[in-house]
């Protein structure tokens, strides 16, 4: 026995060292230790072998046996880390290398780019960002909003109501993060919260999914010459102009009172649409003082708070600001406008840097 492990050892020792590949070494652990391999072979004839004899052959063989299967061992575990590091060292990526400028090939839909350059604005006049469930229940749409079950403003709103749950429904508007802020937080209250909102409308200005940020300012002193001050400072810094006129209509919404339309002051010359104060004006926003039984739903003393509330349409915005006229080609995918009036990825609209200055998709 000695004598056949003499020979067959410095051969399979030789084939393991030289195996280079994980699957040459596997067939080398199939030849010796295999069904059909050398050692096993070994191993039947330990059977034939006289009584006398088989303990030590059987202890030798054994040791051999292990020793093999050391080896195979070791030799797999270098094999796979030989793998992992020419694996790691073919898919390196330098992070320091510069962007190419081919690799903004992508570019930021205009309803992304506007939403964070209204965001920034708000968060630097100390909003903080509140969120609601785009499937929102009927109290926090409708009831807590002042908007009975049989009150005419539900039919002001064309709503989807979800499949078999009559308390479920798209939210209409962003107003119900009112609500939920309210029932949550004690007074003072800054917050905008942007999100979804859908109504069953479609044409030149209307798409049945629409962008908001609602508004809520809530403390005991709150009122309109601040609601104002907030809009006109935060139309400046938007429209990059400090020629901003603003006028306040009177409006109705059940969840304020008094409600308005924000009108902003525009001029339509030569085919030519402009910011500014003097000419003509456009609706804008709807905004308003919230009305006492809505303070009261969400669980707050109208004897102790009032608060105002506005709500913008983001997706207006990203029209005026730049130009685009038709709010129905923003969900249309189509290549061709993205890459008109979208905005190119590592530009992150800031208020030190710029909010729009690659604005139209410019290079
Ligand atoms: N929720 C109203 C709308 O969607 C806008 C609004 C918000 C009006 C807050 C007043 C106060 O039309």
């Amino acid at each position: 026995m000695q004598q056949k492990i003499n020979e067959l050892k410095p051969l399979l020792l030789q084939g393991i060292e030289q195996a280079n590949t994980l699957s040459a070494l596997d067939e080398i652990r199939v030849q010796a230790l295999g069904k059909n391999g050398r050692i096993t072979a070994l191993m039947k004839d330990l059977g034939a072998l006289p009584i006398e004899e088989k303990k030590a052959a059987g202890q030798l063989l054994n040791v051999f046996k292990t020793d093999v299967a050391g080896a195979i061992e070791s030799k797999k575990a270098a094999l796979e880390a030989a793998e992992l590091n020419a694996k790691l060292a073919s898919e390196t990526v330098d992070v320091t290398l510069p962007v190419r400028p081919d690799t903004n090939a992508g570019h930021i839909h205009p309803v992304s780019q506007v939403m964070e350059e209204m965001l920034t604005i708000f968060a630097q006049m100390g909003f903080d960002l509140a969120e609601g469930p785009d499937i929102e229940d009927d109290w926090h749409n409708f009831e807590a909003l002042n908007i009975p079950k049989d009150h005419a403003a539900r039919q002001m709103q064309a709503t989807f109501f979800m499949d078999g749950d009559l308390d479920k429904v798209l939210r209409t508007h962003t107003s119900g993060v009112q609500i939920r802020t309210m029932e949550n937080k004690k007074p003072p209250i800054k917050i905008v919260a942007p999100g979804r909102g859908y109504r069953r409308d479609y044409d030149m200005t209307h798409t049945p999914m629409f962008h908001q940020i609602e508004g809520l300012v809530v403390d005991t002193h709150t009122n309109l010459a601040n609601l104002k001050t907030v809009l006109v400072e935060f139309m400046k810094l938007f429209f990059e102009t400090d020629d901003i006129a603003l006028r306040f209509r009177p409006s109705y919404f059940p969840f304020t009172e008094p409600s308005y339309e924000a009108d902003l002051g525009c001029e339509r010359k030569n085919g030519e649409f402009k910011i500014k104060s003097g000419a003509g004006w456009m609706e804008l926003l709807g905004c308003g003082m919230v009305h006492p039984n809505v303070l009261k739903n969400a669980g707050l003393d109208p004897d102790v708070y009032q608060g105002f509330a506005f709500g913008c349409g983001v997706d207006r915005f990203a029209m005026l600001k730049y130009g685009i006229p038709d709010l129905r080609s923003f969900f249309d995918a189509d290549m061709r406008w993205i890459k008109h009036y979208g905005f190119l990825p590592n530009d992150v609209p800031t208020i030190t840097s710029g909010l729009s200055f690659n604005a139209g998709g410019k290079k």
